[in-house]
């Protein structure tokens, strides 16, 4: 702390003689007191799964990250499991020929997602499968649900979104995820995964997901950003509303979801603490991919250090309250974490 002046009897009065910098001396006291870290358990992967074999797409708004066929899917899965991660997250790029106004694809017993889970399951039966009910990816419109007179009903959307989240509970889904943010869809796929035997099946629903800016990458990865018509406002949350998190997430959580989620992350870690302070619930953010192509852009042009962005942002999530995080980055942050 170096020689003792006037300062330091000024600066003694003022803080009781309580030096926080003490404590940030070397590596080693800032390890020891560190309070919150990220760890490979912490982590769920999303990969995007494609029709075909041969090589891996690589999505353009996403550097580093490709649409893989269902063996590359395979191949994937077996990676994060050796890394420890403990949960693959599968989305589908379906093919244009495929989608339609009701987004009946989704209800296809041999979809994409449902062969990707069933040739994981298979192959590495340790790692979770995450499987989102939506039907965004399904549908020609792109929107999550089906549109009527321009509206987006919501009780007959929830009828396929149970039926959907059997189909991917019957392929060897372990945990349902619907990203809808239709009315009381918790409750139904609930009660449907119930009657058909699947007790065990867990839900984490999109608690508070907002109608945000940060999932264009990802509308380019699954394909429905040229197809969506209008925007998804009329059921995404508004970026103005704290409180409104609130009476989702509740509403949720009385319906029977084991697990919530916060969507996007980075921009709304204020809800996250909030809504973890509230429920005291295995509550998890999901990292977006506008967030990830965000920090990967930076990085890219030099403009930030990558791997210390990365970081900084899944520690927030930690230190925010989250049990874990959805993040495009999870191998990498896995490899990281094992290198030390
Ligand atoms: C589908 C869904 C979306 C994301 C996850 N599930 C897109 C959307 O709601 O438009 C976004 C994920 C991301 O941006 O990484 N309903």
């Amino acid at each position: 702390m170096g020689e003792r002046t006037a300062t330091s009897t000024r600066i003694d009065r003022a803080t009781g003689g309580t030096r926080l910098r003490r404590l940030r001396q070397n590596d080693w006291t800032r390890r020891l007191v560190r309070e919150t870290d990220v760890r490979v358990d912490d982590l769920i992967w999303p990969i995007f799964v494609r029709e075909g074999d041969g090589d891996a797409h690589p999505v353009a708004s996403m550097p580093g990250v490709s649409r893989r066929s269902v063996a590359g899917c395979v191949e994937a899965a077996r990676r994060a499991a050796d890394l420890g991660i403990p949960v693959v997250a599968l989305f589908p790029f379906t093919d244009p020929s495929l989608r339609d106004e009701t987004g009946s694809e989704a209800l296809n017993e041999s979809n994409l997602v449902c062969r990707a889970t069933r040739a994981i399951k298979d192959a590495v039966p340790e790692i979770g499968i995450l499987c989102d009910v939506a039907l965004d990816p399904y549908t020609s419109h792109g929107h999550d649900g089906i549109v009527r007179d321009g509206v987006i009903v919501n009780d007959e959307t929830v009828d396929l979104l149970c039926r959907q989240a059997l189909v991917q509970a019957r392929a060897g889904c372990d945990i349902i995820g619907p990203s809808d943010m239709m009315d009381g869809r918790v409750a139904c796929i609930r009660e449907a995964l119930d009657a058909d035997g699947f007790g065990d099946t867990m839900i984490m629903s999109y608690a508070a997901k907002y109608a945000s800016a940060f999932y264009g990458p990802f509308r380019d990865a699954v394909g429905s950003a040229g197809a969506l018509r209008g925007d998804k406002r009329t059921y995404q949350m508004d970026m103005g509303n704290a409180l409104e998190a609130l009476r989702e997430a509740a509403q949720d959580i009385a319906e029977g979801a084991d697990m919530i989620m916060v969507k996007p992350g980075l921009p709304y870690l204020d809800i996250l603490a909030r809504l973890v302070d509230e429920f005291r619930m295995p509550t998890f953010a999901y990292q977006t991919s506008g967030e990830y192509a965000t920090i990967m852009a930076a990085a890219q042009n030099g403009w930030i250090d990558g791997e210390k962005a990365m970081f900084e942002s899944l520690r927030a999530f930690k230190r925010a309250g989250a049990a874990g995080i959805l993040t495009y980055f999870a191998p990498r942050v896995a490899e990281a974490i094992h290198k030390g």
